[in-house]
């Protein structure tokens, strides 16, 4: 790659590394040490000596929440990473990439913590919404275009979690057992292939251990093959709090130890340096990377930043919905039921229909401006007079935090009641770490928090209040203290049960659809508990009264009836979907198959659509007209519906991962015994793994419908370079993700049958024929050789293959390399 000192680096790398040199010598050993372990939450320390402003970090990856956990600041919510990487469009993620860009830059940060680019080992990966893809090749097309996208904005990266973490069970601890083969032709190679390609600034190193050495102190990843072998000049920060120890860690190459103030660096540090345990240019080789990245986004004194000029102004909304429709895959649509007509009336189904699941939870949560619902968006698009509307199943039974309905504020006070501050809240979840505090308000002078507001309700009836979280609380709906009690940690209580852990209903009110009642919930705080990060987490919680389940189906059953088409919207919870835990299976939640099941009865032409980061079970998928894969679409996701719906524009999506049931799943451990997950697949894992099985899933990778049809008319493969030609013979102008595949001709089981060697997207009216020119790159003829620690190219007969997806191959040509 072109480093900063090699034979690539342009006159302005080698200025910007003369600033940085001169800064570092400037330093002190305790300002190095202090630079390197994190202020607070989100950034580094400011040394005013050299000329260095405070370098912010935020998360990252759908949007840039900034440095508080609020709606008062809010971002632009993007569409889902697996959504991104359904576009199969790299030039797609650039966009989006420059629109992160330009919400980091308006929020004061200076580093994305994105993208996510660990594979979808297995569907039950709790966070595998957030990641792209089961397929290394497409992960790096995509995470490239996504970091060239940020970084052309000025704005740095840190690729993550490098490496491996690829499911939640016990990942601060979990030492992850894989294969030098697997590592390199699967796990490693999407980090390869984006620092190679887009010079990421930045990586983020994991919680969990790979091979028996913790991710933030891995000498061997770190240093000699991302920095040595990869050539990667940029900065490592620690995956949140995974930082441990203060030698191993600096030593493996950590160069930031995030979040502040309390790490294993700063004085701790310093000392170690001075009792001749580290060696002081270790420190200084940590110090620089930080020093260039801060020269790169342009907050170091003398410095030229990276890009002088921002791009133009994208219009976030725009863009937030031309990706969702583009992500959506179709992929089943019997007798064309989609388009639908234009004077067709729907009646539309499902509690996601109203209150869409935009995004995935835990640390990629962003506060968006507004929400576009299926409801709101096909109410707009088809006006109130063709559309009904019925919730027909709730996916959750559980308590929530409280949103729809609620306005609140939080109150802060110290012992004597008097009030220090107030901020307004996105919901009832308080989450506020480190610094993120209203003004006036500090840890030290907090002595309360009062959730305070008004809640106006939908439905007429038993509503449900509760806590989440540990401490004293006191609850006050409409006037009435309903509960006045505790919840204590128990021994062995998991410390991230305030954020992960489960509601509990206090009391139940009797309340009425549009009355306006005042609500609140006190909490004292428990000064005696020392957590490992200044913070307050607890959260107010609802539920709207519970009607019958049966009568909710038979309200929906007679809603499909009298319309002349059905689209029911189904969703996984928060609860099932998040960063902190794994699923446990992959069924709708609720009685959502008995509702689709029942409506599909009722009305042939039943649409599903289905709002769910990751893989989950259909189990009627044969009985209803079409299928709509939605993924968490962003903030503008019913908006992009109603587009695709109505065929303003086709649903452009090919699926990055296989669908199947969890039963045929090959890969479905992702939990530990006795502290170890051994990848015993090897590099069979997603559809390398469903050939080997020669199990058919219920839906191939790649595949997605699209409104036209394509024919595969040639294609010739020069050298490494495979043109295909495609013909749009279908009645709409449309996109097709021309797929080629590479299937070695010899093959004694340890190589998967064939693999993704590369696509192209084409677009083409009715009737036209385009050709689209790919190349095959090196690695894909190559496999990393355990014996010799080494890439060996894999000579011999291949079938070059392309196709609409895996299971779908159109062309083939036989080629000797
Ligand atoms: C997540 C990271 C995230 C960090 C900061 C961690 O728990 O694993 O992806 O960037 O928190 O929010």
């Amino acid at each position: 790659m072109a480093g900063t000192q090699g034979p690539g680096a342009t006159q302005a790398d080698q200025a910007r590394e003369g600033v940085v040199q001169a800064a570092l010598a400037a330093l002190d050993l305790d300002a190095k040490a202090r630079l390197l372990g994190g202020r607070d939450m989100w950034s580094l320390h400011a040394l005013p000596e050299i000329g260095l402003a405070p370098l912010v970090m935020s998360d990252g990856p759908i949007g840039v929440r900034g440095t508080r956990w609020t709606a008062d600041d809010p971002s632009i919510a993007l569409p889902s990473p697996t959504a991104l990487a359904a576009t199969w469009d790299q030039d797609l993620a650039r966009r989006a990439g420059t629109l992160l860009a330009q919400e980091a830059r308006r929020k004061g940060v200076h580093v994305l913590l994105a993208p996510t680019v660990n594979l979808h080992r297995s569907p039950l990966g709790g966070r595998h919404f957030e990641a792209y893809s089961e397929d290394p090749y497409l992960t790096g097309v995509i995470g490239t275009g996504y970091v060239q996208g940020v970084q052309a904005g000025g704005v740095g990266t840190t690729v993550k979690h490098f490496v491996a973490n690829d499911a939640e069970t016990d990942r601060f601890t979990v030492d992850n057992k894989v294969g030098a083969r697997a590592l390199r032709e699967l796990y490693l190679a999407p980090f390869e292939a984006i620092v190679t390609n887009a010079h990421p600034w930045g990586i983020m190193t994991a919680y969990n251990q790979v091979n028996g050495s913790t991710m933030t102190e891995h000498r061997y990843l770190v240093n000699e093959v991302l920095r040595g072998e990869w050539g990667f000049d940029g900065f490592n920060v620690s995956d949140w709090m995974a930082a441990r120890s203060t030698t191993g860690t600096i030593e493996g190459g950590l160069d930031a130890a995030m979040p502040g103030p309390r790490t294993v660096y700063g004085e701790v540090l310093a000392d170690a340096v001075r009792a001749g345990q580290v060696k002081e240019s270790t420190v200084d080789d940590a110090v620089r990377n930080v020093l260039r990245l801060a020269a790169r986004v342009g907050i170091l004194e003398g410095a030229e930043p990276v890009v002088a000029d921002v791009p133009a102004e994208i219009d976030g909304e725009a863009l937030a919905r031309e990706i969702a429709r583009r992500a959506f895959v179709l992929v089943r649509n019997e007798n064309d039921v989609l388009p639908l007509g234009p004077a067709a009336s729907v009646a539309l189904i499902g509690a996601a229909a109203r209150d869409a699941r935009v995004l995935g939870g835990g640390s990629a949560t962003v506060f968006p401006a507004r929400v576009i619902s299926p409801l709101d968006g096909l109410t707009a698009a088809l006006g109130e007079d063709t559309l009904t509307y019925a919730v027909g199943a709730d996916p959750s039974d559980e308590l929530a935090p409280a949103d729809k309905g609620f306005t609140l504020r939080a109150v802060c006070r110290d012992d004597e009641g008097n009030v220090l501050g107030e901020g307004n809240l996105p919901s009832g979840q308080v989450q506020w770490i480190g610094d993120d505090l209203p003004d006036g308000v500090t840890h030290e002078t907090m002595a309360s928090i009062e959730v305070v507001g008004t809640f106006t309700p939908r439905e007429s009836g038993e509503h449900s209040f509760g806590t989440r979280g540990l401490g004293d609380f006191t609850l006050t709906v409409a006037g009435e203290v309903v509960f006045d009690g505790s919840e204590v940690m128990g021994a062995g209580s998991d410390p991230f049960e305030a954020f992960f852990g489960s509601p509990v209903e206090r009391a139940k009110v009797r309340l009425t659809a549009g009355e306006t009642v005042e609500v609140s919930l006190r909490h004292p705080l428990d000064r005696t508990y020392e957590a490992p990060l200044p913070g307050v987490v607890f959260s107010f919680v609802h539920l709207g009264p519970r009607r019958d389940p049966d009568e909710l189906i038979a309200e929906a059953v007679d809603a499909a009836r009298g319309a002349d088409t059905a689209v029911v919207v189904v969703a996984t919870t928060e609860r099932v979907e998040s960063e902190g835990f794994d699923r446990q299976d992959l069924r709708l939640p609720g009685r959502q198959d008995e509702l689709v099941r029942a409506v599909a009865a009722a009305n042939p032409r039943t649409v599903v659509v289905v709002n769910s980061g990751s893989p989950v079970e259909l189990p009627w998928r044969e009985d209803v007209a079409a299928v709509l894969l939605g993924w968490f679409p962003g903030q503008e996701g019913g908006a992009a519906l109603a587009d695709v719906l109505l065929g303003a524009r086709e649903p452009g999506g090919r699926l990055p991962t296989t669908w199947g049931a969890l039963a045929d799943a090959p890969v479905t451990r992702v939990g530990p015994t006795e502290g170890e997950l051994a990848y015993t697949e090897g590099v069979f894992i997603g559809y390398r793994a469903w050939e080997k099985a020669q199990v058919t899933p219920v839906y191939a990778f790649g595949h997605g419908l699209g409104y036209t049809d394509w024919t595969y008319e040639s294609l010739v493969v020069e050298g490494t370079t495979a043109t295909v030609r495609v013909r749009n013979s279908g009645p709409r102008a449309g996109r097709e993700v021309v797929q080629v595949y590479l299937a070695p001709a010899a093959n004694d089981g340890d190589r998967p049958a064939r693999w993704l060697a590369g696509f192209a997207g084409a677009e083409a009216a009715p009737g036209e024929s385009v050709e689209v020119r790919i190349e095959l790159p090196r690695r894909a003829f190559e496999i990393w050789d355990e014996s010799t620690n080494t890439w060996a190219h894999q000579a011999g007969s291949y079938e070059v293959q392309a196709g609409r997806s895996i299971a779908d191959r159109r062309l083939s040509e036989t080629i000797a390399v």
